[in-house]
Order: C-alpha cells, then sequence, then structure tokens
C-alpha cells in the first residue's frame, strides 16, 4: 500500500518487546514516530535504538510515542535490548515491534521488493494526533539517521499546525518564520503577526516565530 502525506495511516495490532500493541489505541491522542531498521543485532541499527532512547524525553515534550520495528521476533529483540542498553549507555524504554510475519512491514510499504525482500529498509513515519501521515523518510541500510531532524520536523509541523507561519532553510525551533503567502490583507496581518514582520520580497516575509 503506498501511504502518502495526508493520508490517514493504516491501524493494526502487532507483539512488541512490551507486548501486544494496537497502533491506534496505543497512540490515544499522541503523535507517534513509527520507525523500521533492517535486523537486530546490527551496528548502525543499535546506535540508532540507543540514541532514540536517550531522545525520549525531548519526544514526549512534544507529545510524541516512539516505536521501532524489524521483521525479528519478540525473543530476539529482547536480546538485542540488552546489548543496546551496554554498548549505548541507555536503556531501551519504547517497544520495539516484532513482525516477522511481516503484517507491519507490508502494510506500510517498509520492504522494498527490488532489494532485499526479507529486510526491512529504514523508514520512519510520522503520523500526528488525528493518525494522519505527517512525513516518511527512507534512508539506505548504511546510513544511520538522524533523529534531531526528525524532532526538528516534529517541531517545524506543531508549529505550522497552529499558526499561518512555514518554516525557512535549516529553521530550528525560536528561530524567524515565513509568513505564508495567503495572508495579504494588513489588518490581518498586523492581528497574525503583532511582533512584526518584514518584507523582503512581496511573496517573501519574515516574522519572529509567533508561539516565542
Ligand atoms: C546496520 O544497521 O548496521 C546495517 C543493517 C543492514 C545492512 C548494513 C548495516
Amino acid at each position: 500500500m503506498t501511504l502518502r502525506l495526508g493520508d490517514t495511516v493504516p491501524d493494526f495490532t502487532q507483539n512488541s518487546s512490551e507486548g501486544e500493541i494496537n497502533l491506534y489505541e496505543w497512540a490515544g491522542d499522541s503523535w507517534v514516530v513509527l520507525f523500521s531498521h533492517p535486523a537486530d543485532f546490527t551496528p548502525v541499527c543499535t546506535t540508532e535504538l540507543g540514541m532514540v532512547a536517550k531522545l525520549k524525553p525531548e519526544f514526549e515534550k512534544r507529545n510524541v510515542k516512539v516505536l521501532a520495528l524489524s521483521v525479528d521476533d519478540v525473543d530476539s529483540h529482547k536480546g538485542w535490548i540488552g546489548d543496546i542498553n551496554e554498548t549505548q549507555t541507555t536503556t531501551v524504554n519504547y517497544p520495539i515491534l516484532a513482525d516477522p510475519d511481516k503484517k507491519v512491514s507490508d502494510l506500510y510499504d517498509m520492504i522494498h521488493p527490488n532489494a532485499d525482500n526479507t529486510l526491512t529498509v529504514r523508514s520512519v513515519f510520522v503520523i500526528d494526533s488525528q493518525k494522519k501521515l505527517r512525513l516518511v523518510l527512507t534512508y539506505p541500510a548504511s546510513t544511520g539517521r538522524n533523529f534531531d531532524e526528525i524532532l526538528r520536523v516534529i517541531d517545524s509541523l506543531q508549529l505550522t499546525d497552529d499558526y499561518k507561519v512555514a518554516t525557512p532553510v535549516n529553521w530550528k525551533d525560536g528561530d524567524d518564520c515565513v509568513i505564508v503567502p495567503s495572508i495579504k490583507d494588513p489588518e490581518e496581518l498586523k492581528e497574525r503577526f503583532p511582533k512584526g514582520y518584514e518584507v523582503i520580497k512581496p511573496y517573501l516575509r519574515m516574522t519572529p516565530q509567533p508561539n516565542k
């Protein structure tokens, strides 16, 4: 199934390192980062899952739950979690879905049919509190992901859901934002952006981040 941005993501129930999980129930009103790795006991994945454990407070601050996945079974995940905790000086504090029957991997198109179709690719799905898909990333097996970037995109998505702004190149929380082109009325501009704004071009107007 091809999932596109804005689609409602499919629900599923699958076993995990922390017991059975139904996505919709488990998510509740939270956002979700669902991310897959090719296999347990592989080096890059070990560093990635360790980093996500360390960043869990940052995800929680943004009302985001994290959920990992691979096609390995629960016993494998539990054994590997010991290695992650030992080598990455952390404690894995979120569930890893066990998807040996590829139920979730197929539903979310995480297996590349023209590559090694026994493994999930490195995918990331950011799902909002309405169960809508907001970001998809696909990485090659050889390249570990940058989870600070995923937090940065979540900051942008949550900000731009609430205000009539977009975020420019390399934006990070606290930086100036772009006013969306559809807002043209001077009264509305004054009301929406009381901190003021700079007109660089009629289509490029910058304003301090509205919620700071
Ligand atoms: C890794 O996570 O280290 C990895 C997984 C599959 C292929 C290459 C590297």
